[in-house]
């Protein structure tokens, strides 16, 4: 089993959805030891902006680019082929201002790619990154789950499911900056919710 673990908090320390990340991908290698760990942080690593300069880069043939579009073009590279190896994705997701912090919409800007991710057929869009299995961590300081507040998972479901990934978990972690016994509250509710998806 090959996970891939995404942090997106702009922490690279004491980040509350990394700690929520960190408990999903332990739990899944103590169920099967021998899964391999595949850990992006975007605050360590963050990835650029899909700018102008990138765009001319992805709609211009390989044969044509510059150095500087090959290289810039490579990164997304890199992202698409972690995530094609992946069984298994952990995505440590903060609520920021409402919604997904701007590192995982890099992420996801490079990781979708017509003919490559996904692909428009005669039936509609198909997505083609399947038989893959998504946790998401979501940490916020307030509550909102299930309320037209949450923009965060309506987004993941639909931009996931376009590329393939269906099968997507959500465990929140919510109240975190609601007084030190809301925080406990909300990290042991996603505990509990853990509990329940690894029974
Ligand atoms: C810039 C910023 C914006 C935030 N916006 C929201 C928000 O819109 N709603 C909310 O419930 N919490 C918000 N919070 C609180 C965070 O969601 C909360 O602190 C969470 O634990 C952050 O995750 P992290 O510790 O993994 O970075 C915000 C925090 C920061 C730093």
């Amino acid at each position: 089993m090959n996970i891939l673990q995404i942090n997106a908090s702009a922490r690279i320390q004491g980040a509350n959805s990394t700690r929520l990340a960190d408990s999903i991908v332990a739990r899944l290698q103590s169920n099967k030891p021998d899964g391999r760990l595949k850990l992006r942080d975007l605050a360590r690593s963050p990835h650029p902006v899909l700018d102008e300069a990138a765009l001319g880069a992805l709609f211009t043939p390989a044969e044509q680019h510059t150095p500087e579009q090959a290289s810039r073009v490579a990164l997304d590279d890199t992202l698409i082929a972690e995530v094609q190896a992946a069984d298994v994705l952990v995505l440590g997701v903060p609520m920021y201002n409402f919604g997904v912090p701007v590192q995982l919409k890099n992420w996801i800007d490079a990781i979708a790619r017509a003919g490559v991710t996904f692909r428009y057929t005669e039936n509609g869009p198909e997505g083609l990154l399947k038989g893959k299995k998504v946790y998401v961590a979501l940490a916020r300081g307030g509550r909102h789950r299930n309320t037209p507040a949450d923009s965060q998972v309506p987004f993941l479901k639909t931009v996931l499911g376009f590329l393939g990934m269906s099968d997507v978990h959500f465990i929140y972690a919510e109240g975190l900056s609601m007084g030190p016994e809301a925080a406990e509250q909300g990290f042991a509710e996603a505990e509990a919710e853990l509990d329940a998806a690894f029974a």
